[in-house]
């Protein structure tokens, strides 16, 4: 099949573009470059043998959607692009709003001009805001999110349902990811973000690389066996592999939610000492003050996407951490030579 996979050039999207070319489909990728390099189409190259139809340019450019939608039929569009970073959206709700709703409404109306009426959605487990029951199942409450980007991917999945309501020829599938970590094996791409990382793993790597002194680990005193927070680790190539299953098994119209995670819930001490076993040395970290908007615990129940998409997280937490120390490598061997 032809897809259009939006923010086809960033961490979750380039992993996607493997496995769908390693699974015969054509990709058509559209990418405005805000959080990526033109690089990777190469990378995926360099893996598959075959590189993705590139558009450089941006989800709200009508103009753009039209032309690649008159040039390439397209039959589903997976919709990664969009911005991320927690503490970013509270101090840009304007910019977040902006870019992640109204890219998502261009998107649509575009989609529904050219007569294409499937898309996957690149949804999170912030939906849930604080989990109403562990494991989350997708029948869970929704709602209740405590930042810009949580609450701008709480009101995207409320409209793409209004859609499917209006017009129910529309195949609407949510995919509501846990935690992505680790990199493809190949060490080719994987996430290395500029600057102090936001999240748990890429931090962790750049104290494991010695880029940075030592890990914080923030708060010791939630109501987890060790009293720090814990979270469902997922292999970035798990969650990109749930992409393809979803387009290979999904036959119906309808709003089609799936959670992507393990069903493991992993403490930030656990993962602190699963990389220490993956890098062979000892990782300094230190206890801080709980962060602002954090939960204690969340993971998945992935049962309905193992029944209905025949997909399961292969991957182990040991894999992951591992991944992510290769690929760190890779990017600080690059960076010297
Ligand atoms: P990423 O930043 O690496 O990828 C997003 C891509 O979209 C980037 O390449 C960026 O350049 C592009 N982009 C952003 N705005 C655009 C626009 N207006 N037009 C065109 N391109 C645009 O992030 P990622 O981790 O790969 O995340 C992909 C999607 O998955 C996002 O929607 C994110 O919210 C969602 N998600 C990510 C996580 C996670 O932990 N990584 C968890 C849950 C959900
Ligand atoms: N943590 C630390 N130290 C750090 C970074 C994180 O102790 O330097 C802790 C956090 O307190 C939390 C755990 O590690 O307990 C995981 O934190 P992350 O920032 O890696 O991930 P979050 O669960 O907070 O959020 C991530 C993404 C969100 C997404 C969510 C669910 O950042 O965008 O997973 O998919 F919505």
């Amino acid at each position: 099949m032809n897809i259009l996979v939006t923010g086809g050039a960033g961490y979750i999207g380039s992993h996607t573009c493997v496995e769908l070319l390693q699974d015969g489909h054509e990709v058509v990728v559209i990418d405005n470059l805000c959080n990526a390099s033109r690089d990777s189409m190469n990378r995926i190259e360099a893996i598959t043998g075959k590189q993705p139809v590139f558009f450089e340019g941006d989800v709200r450019d009508r103009a753009l959607l039209d032309l690649i939608f008159a040039k390439h039929h397209i039959d589903w569009v997976i919709h990664f692009a969009g911005l991320k970073a927690v503490g970013e959206s509270c101090e840009k709700p304007i910019e977040y709003y902006n870019n992640n709703l109204n890219g998502t409404l261009e998107l649509l109306d575009a989609m529904r001009a050219a007569g294409c009426r499937r898309i996957v959605f690149s949804s999170s487990a912030t939906v849930y805001g604080d989990p109403e029951r562990l494991p989350l199942t997708e029948d869970c409450r929704i709602g209740g999110t405590t930042n810009p980007y949580g609450s701008s991917k709480y009101f995207q999945e409320i409209m793409l349902s209004d859609v499917y309501r209006s017009d129910n020829t529309w195949t609407i599938v949510l995919l509501r990811y846990f935690n992505p970590i680790g990199a493809h094996d190949s060490a080719l791409i994987g996430e290395n973000p500029k600057g102090i990382p936001n999240n748990l793993t890429p931090y962790i790597a750049k104290v494991a690389i010695g880029e940075l002194k030592e890990v914080g680990v923030f708060g010791n005193d939630y109501p987890t066996p060790d009293g720090t927070g814990v979270r469902d680790y997922i292999h970035v190539v798990d969650i990109a592999k749930g992409h393809v299953a979803a387009i290979d098994h999904i036959r119906q119209s309808g709003v089609h939610t799936y959670n992507l995670g393990t069903g493991n819930g992993y403490s930030v001490l656990e993962v602190i000492h699963a990389y220490e076993k993956a890098c062979g040395h000892k990782l300094p970290y230190t206890i801080k003050p709980r962060r602002a908007g954090d939960i204690a615990a969340c993971y998945a129940n992935a049962d309905k996407a193992c029944r209905e998409l025949e997909w399961k997280a292969a991957y182990s937490l040991d894999d992951m951490v591992l991944s992510s120390w290769n690929w760190i490598q890779h990017c600080k061997n690059k960076e010297n030579n």
